[in-house]
């Protein structure tokens, strides 16, 4: 079994809109209903978990209901950091051995293609993360902002999500991090990394389009963006998977 978990327990104080950025309507649809659209039709997704910011279930549960996203079991509310929605996301998902996906809400552009990879990279590995090359220098600063080191280019990468886990290695590493009063991490491959040393965590590559809603250029992006995928999709595509749903088998559209 393998459970999408959709990070949405932020508020997004660096888009200042005053509400959620994932309920923020881009190319017609709240970014988060983007995002879930792409689980929902992943054919590798069985059970998709919703965390959603406080006070905001509800806008979660309508746009779920609305959408007909039958792949949902569950809407709750998020943790205060974005490791406590994690790890509210591991109680809620329950015991047993399961693939878990964890992906922010506000990266409505991932593809199929980087989905399925991750849930295959399970087959090997028990932590994957998404990520891509830097086109950047990435600079090291202090308090100051001084440089104290400029790390070789290629050697970085730039995460993304999903970062994908068996249950088993995100659980324990987060058990062992409940005993450190130090505890501080991101993203959720940092709390393997740290707390479960030696697991290998996979890299697959990610796309420059999975961007991270974050700033308001990045909704200008977003929306461009939205509109070249439907652009290269003709209404085609649409009837294609509408089609495919009803009889169950791919159909092949000449020039779609
Ligand atoms: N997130 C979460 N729970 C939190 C904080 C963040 O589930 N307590 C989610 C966000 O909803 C988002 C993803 O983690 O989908 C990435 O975080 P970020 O871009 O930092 O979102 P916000 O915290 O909403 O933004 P900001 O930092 O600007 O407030």
């Amino acid at each position: 079994r393998t459970v999408a978990v959709i990070l949405a327990g932020g508020t997004g104080t660096r888009l200042g809109l005053g509400i959620p950025k994932q309920l923020l309507k881009i190319a017609g649809k709240p970014i988060i209903e983007h995002t879930l659209a792409v689980f929902e039709a992943a054919p590798e997704i069985d059970e998709i978990v919703v965390l959603m910011a406080t006070g905001h279930v509800p806008d979660a549960q309508r746009i779920v209901a609305d959408a007909g996203f039958r792949k949902v079991t569950k809407v709750i509310e998020g943790g205060e950091t974005r490791n406590d929605t994690t790890r509210i996301a591991l109680d809620a998902v329950g015991e047993g051995d399961v693939n878990i996906l964890f992906h922010d809400a506000v990266r409505p552009l991932v593809s199929a293609r980087i989905v399925r990879e991750c849930v295959n990279a399970l087959w090997t590995y028990s932590a994957v993360d998404v990520a891509i090359p830097s086109a950047d220098t990435i600079i090291q600063v202090d308090a100051d902002d001084c440089i104290t080191d400029i790390p070789v280019r290629s050697r970085l990468r730039r995460g993304q999500t999903p970062q994908a886990f068996r249950s088993g290695t995100i659980r324990e590493a987060y058990r062992r991090a409940e005993g450190d009063p130090d505890f501080a991490a991101t993203d959720d491959c940092g709390v393997v990394l740290r707390y479960l040393p030696g697991t290998p965590i996979k890299v697959i590559d990610g796309s420059d389009e999975n961007i991270k809603v974050t700033h308001p250029v990045d909704v200008h992006l977003a929306d461009k963006l939205f509109q070249l995928a439907a652009a290269q999709a003709p209404r085609l595509t649409d009837h294609r998977s509408y089609a495919e749903e009803l009889t169950g088998r791919t159909i092949v559209v000449f020039g779609g």
